[in-house]
């Protein structure tokens, strides 16, 4: 029996986490971390608090109005700027509409960036390597005596 079970252990650590998305500029967090940039300089988390979101291009520009501008990723990122014309980022972590979830209230709580989304600053690509399936959610909510009431995360709003 033990065996079985170690077989089926072993074969689950062998299943690689998710591959990162191909996303429309190889856009990379290791590299414009280590020149000291900041996760919020980027993910600003406005009112009311839901959502980190993502940078104006024109943020980008700031630096990329020089830097690197033959490069034909940088081309993209200028051409969606000047068109006002978001990138079309692909999304790493999702939940679903019906499922409540608030940046604020976690910040707030004390919980750093990398408790749901791992070391991003030492990433090139961003990749889901944090399960935040409902059974995750419920189980640190038990663990930190946060309520895990069905009400709580999927309630009239929706
Ligand atoms: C220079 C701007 C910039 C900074 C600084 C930055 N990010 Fe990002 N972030 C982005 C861009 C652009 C994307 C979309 C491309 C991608 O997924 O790599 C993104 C994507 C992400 C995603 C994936 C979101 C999703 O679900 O698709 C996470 C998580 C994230 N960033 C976390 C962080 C954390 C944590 C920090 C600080 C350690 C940080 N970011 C700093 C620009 C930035
Ligand atoms: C503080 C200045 C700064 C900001 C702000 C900045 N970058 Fe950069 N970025 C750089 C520098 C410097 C490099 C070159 C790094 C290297 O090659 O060593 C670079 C490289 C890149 C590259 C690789 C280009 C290539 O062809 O090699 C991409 C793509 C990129 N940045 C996208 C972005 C995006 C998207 C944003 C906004 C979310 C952004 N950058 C914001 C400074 C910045
Ligand atoms: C308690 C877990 C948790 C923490 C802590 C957390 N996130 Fe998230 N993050 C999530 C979840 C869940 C989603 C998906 C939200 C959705 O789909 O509505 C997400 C999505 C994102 C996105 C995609 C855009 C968006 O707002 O949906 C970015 C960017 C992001 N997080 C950055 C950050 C940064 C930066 C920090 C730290 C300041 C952070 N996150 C802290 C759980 C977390
Ligand atoms: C790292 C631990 C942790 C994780 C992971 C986590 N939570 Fe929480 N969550 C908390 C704590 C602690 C609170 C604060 C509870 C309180 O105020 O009593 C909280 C609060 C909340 C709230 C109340 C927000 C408000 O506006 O007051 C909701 C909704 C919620 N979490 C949903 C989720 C969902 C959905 C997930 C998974 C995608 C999740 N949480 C993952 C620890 C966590
Ligand atoms: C702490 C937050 C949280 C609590 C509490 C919670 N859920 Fe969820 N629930 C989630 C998240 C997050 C998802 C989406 C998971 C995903 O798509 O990976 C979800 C998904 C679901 C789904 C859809 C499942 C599916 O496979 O698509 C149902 C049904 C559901 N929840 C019912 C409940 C019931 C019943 C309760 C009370 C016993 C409850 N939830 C409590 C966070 C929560």
């Amino acid at each position: 029996m033990i065996y079985v079970w170690l077989l089926a252990m072993m074969q689950q650590a062998a299943v690689p986490p998710p591959a990162g998305p191909v996303q429309p500029v190889p856009y990379s967090h290791k590299t414009h971390l280590a020149m000291g940039l900041k996760c919020n300089n980027c993910h600003t988390n406005p009112d009311p608090g839901e959502v980190m979101g993502f940078p104006a291009e024109s943020k980008c520009m700031q630096c990329h109005q020089a830097v690197k501008k033959d490069s034909p990723h940088i081309q993209k990122l200028a051409a969606s700027a000047k068109e006002n014309k978001p990138m079309p980022w692909v999304r790493v972590y999702r939940i679903p509409g019906f499922v409540f979830f608030s940046h604020r209230a976690h910040i707030q709580q004390g919980f750093d960036c990398s408790k749901c989304h791992g070391p991003v600053a030492e990433r090139d690509v961003i990749r889901k390597e944090v399960s935040l399936a409902m059974g995750d959610c419920m189980e640190c909510h038990r663990h930190n005596k946060a309520s895990t009431d069905c009400k709580f995360c999927h309630d009239e709003r929706n």
